[in-house]
Parts: C-alpha cells; sequence; structure tokens
C-alpha cells in the first residue's frame, strides 16, 4: 500500500510517498481501508512546522527537532477491511469515520485503530469525502462555542474567518445554537457564509462589523484582543482559536479582563466529542463543508492549498480504487 511521510520540516514537496505491506490487525484492533482523508491546516503546519509566532520551538520538542516525528494525516472515513481478535462489534465491510489525531497516520491506504479508539460507524447521511472532511474544523468549533465560551440562544456571535474549516463550522453551529451569526470572509467568500447561516457578511480586510458582540470567535487570531475587545459586549467571550505565545500567555495569566473573558487552546479529540458533533449533524445543526477534492496522489498540491489558510472547509484526498488482490494478503489474528 503507499503510504505518505514527511522526511523533513519545509514545503509540501517534503512529502513522500513509499510502499508498505498492508498492516495485520492484532487483538483488539480495528483494518480499515482508507476511502478519503482531510489536509487540513494542521497538517500543513505540522508538515511545515510554521506556527504562530513563539511556538516552533515548543512544536519541534513536541514532534521532532530535525524532522515531523509524526505521520502525516489526522482524520479518515473508509470501511472495516479485517479485524482482530476480540476487535468488538465492528463488521468487516462497515463503514466507517474516525481520527487518527496528532500522532497521524491517516494518508495511507489502510490503517489499524483499537476498536474502542477513535472510531464511529459512519452515517448514511454522510458520503465518504463528507466522512472525511467531518471532524476537523467541526469538533473545534463546537467546543469552543458550546464548551468554553457557552454560547446561548439570542446572543450575537462574531465569526471572523466564517468559511474555513472551522469558522464554516462555527457559523453552522452558532446559527442552531439560536445566536445571531455575524461573519467576515474575503468576498468570494460571501454567498458561502450567508448559505452555511450567517445574518450579514463583510470583507475582513475592511473595517470591521458592528458590535457588540457576545461571543467572537477570531479563527485566524488576526484581530486579537486589540482588535476584538472594543466590538465585545460587557461579560462577553473573544476565542482565540489561533494564538501565539504572547496571545497564550495573556488569555492565561489575565484571562478575565474588564468582566470579558480571553479564551484559547486545542480542542479535544476524543469519542465524547466526536459523538457529540455527530448529534449535532443529525439534529441539523452542522453539515461538513467539502472543499477541494483530490486524488492522493496530489498529496503535494492538497498541502500546498492548505497552507495558503483561504480554503473553504476542509480539502479532501481520495484514495485510487485498486483492486485488494494488487495490495497483497494478510491475515487476521
Ligand atoms: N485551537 C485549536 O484547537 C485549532 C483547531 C483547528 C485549527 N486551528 C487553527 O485555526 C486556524 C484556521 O484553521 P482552518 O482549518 O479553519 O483554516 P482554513 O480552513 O484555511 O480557513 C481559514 C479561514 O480564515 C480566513 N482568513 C484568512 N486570512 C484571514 C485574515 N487575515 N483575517 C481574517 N480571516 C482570515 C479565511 O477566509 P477566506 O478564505 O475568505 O480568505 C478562512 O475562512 C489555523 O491557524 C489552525 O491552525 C486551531
Amino acid at each position: 500500500m503507499q503510504v505518505a511521510c514527511y522526511t523533513a520540516y519545509g514545503p509540501p514537496e517534503t512529502i513522500a510517498f513509499i510502499e508498505a505491506p498492508v498492516p495485520v490487525p492484532g487483538p483488539g484492533e480495528v483494518l480499515v481501508r482508507v476511502r478519503a482523508a482531510p489536509v487540513t491546516a494542521g497538517d500543513a503546519r505540522l508538515r511545515s512546522g510554521k506556527v504562530p509566532r513563539g511556538l516552533g520551538l515548543l512544536l519541534r520538542m513536541v514532534i521532532g527537532l530535525r524532522r515531523p516525528r509524526v505521520a502525516p494525516g489526522w482524520a479518515f472515513s473508509g470501511e472495516v477491511a479485517a479485524l482482530g481478535r476480540e476487535a468488538g462489534d465492528w463488521a468487516v465491510g462497515q463503514q466507517v469515520f474516525g481520527l487518527t489525531g496528532f500522532k497521524g497516520g491517516a494518508h495511507r491506504e489502510f490503517l489499524k485503530i483499537p476498536s474502542g479508539g477513535c472510531l464511529l460507524p459512519l452515517p448514511e447521511s454522510l458520503g465518504a469525502e463528507e466522512g472525511a472532511a467531518f471532524f476537523f474544523g467541526g469538533l473545534t468549533a463546537a467546543e469552543f462555542l458550546i464548551d468554553r465560551a457557552q454560547l446561548a440562544p439570542g446572543e450575537r456571535l462574531l465569526v471572523c474567518g466564517a468559511t474555513g474549516a472551522v469558522g464554516g463550522a462555527a457559523v453552522q453551529i452558532g446559527r442552531h445554537l439560536g445566536a445571531s451569526v455575524a461573519a467576515t470572509a474575503s468576498p468570494g467568500n460571501h454567498a458561502l457564509a450567508r448559505k452555511l447561516g450567517a445574518d450579514s457578511v463583510t470583507d475582513y480586510r475592511g473595517p470591521p462589523p458592528e458590535g457588540p458582540f457576545d461571543v467572537i470567535l477570531d479563527v485566524m487570531g488576526a484581530l486579537g484582543w486589540a482588535g476584538a475587545g472594543p466590538l465585545l459586549a460587557p461579560e462577553g467571550r473573544l476565542v482565540l482559536v489561533t494564538a501565539d505565545l504572547s496571545g497564550m500567555l495573556g488569555a492565561a495569566l489575565r484571562p478575565r479582563r474588564d468582566g470579558r473573558q480571553v479564551i484559547t487552546g486545542t480542542s479535544r479529540e476524543d469519542l465524547p466529542a466526536m459523538r457529540r458533533l455527530l448529534s449535532l449533524h443529525q439534529a441539523g445543526g452542522y453539515r461538513p463543508i467539502v472543499g477541494p477534492v483530490l486524488p492522493f496522489t496530489d498529496l503535494v498540491r492538497a498541502h500546498a492549498l492548505a497552507e495558503g489558510f483561504h480554503k473553504p472547509g476542509n480539502i479532501v484526498v481520495v484514495m485510487p480504487e485498486r483492486p485488494i488482490s494488487s495490495l497483497g494478503t494478510w491475515q487476521g489474528s
């Protein structure tokens, strides 16, 4: 099977493909044949090592000083190809979607995952590409809006950067929670922002929309406290989805400012959070946005698009339709 790997920190061309044997699922493991996988802002950051100011050394201390010692690919959709012993109630042929998470490994044709890991049956309401695009952005938007900012019905939400993976999910979830939603986007994305549920849309390169807002979701950290603070209502919450080191330290050391709150951090990647997002989808509150769809062999191009930070929703790469016989054989244990 084809497996993508990072060879160095650097441009998309540092991605290489290697041939590897199809893995054998061990006890308690599920072998998934990957059908589609997103190429996210997170993937682009891990590969390039380009993170917000002040966080570069920390990233390298966690994932590797000289090259990213994580495998490409954070999420996937596919089907169960084989089961190890005691692999729970999964069935061969079942459509699934899930997360490999921070350690990666979804950009390959087959992956092994613990049967009790971040894996769920793919609902009939989602195709393989939507399944791939489902979690990245959606989990972040749900956690920041619901758990951290506690957005309430009737509140005014501003989503800055409203049509990418995080912002596109936030507009939908905010609307579903009963907030009025103002959005910023580049002019070419205004129609999409409205379609997702924004009540008003302005260009983020112009003057900021008129506040006050109860919650501001600053997707790229472009407003920061200096830009967003004056737009916040008393007791308003600013969520910095992207923050540099000083923004993170500021939020940790001074989270409350004149009754208003600054929130930052990373979102959880676990089954309860995945199930909650699925419930939101089933209640009509969230549908993933599938951006450009490319073949897996175009992974380098997908990374180049992702690191521009102007894509709609999630880019998805689709695996080749190779006959299983051409991939060698394996035996479940
Ligand atoms: N904290 C966490 O747990 C977490 C989780 C996921 C992602 N992130 C971070 O969140 C950021 C966004 O991720 P994503 O996947 O949503 O990215 P994305 O899909 O590339 O979307 C980026 C969005 O930001 C907008 N944008 C670009 N430049 C902007 C600017 N100068 N001012 C305002 N908006 C701007 C884009 O709008 P146009 O396309 O209209 O230009 C687009 O809507 C990344 O920095 C990522 O690393 C953090």
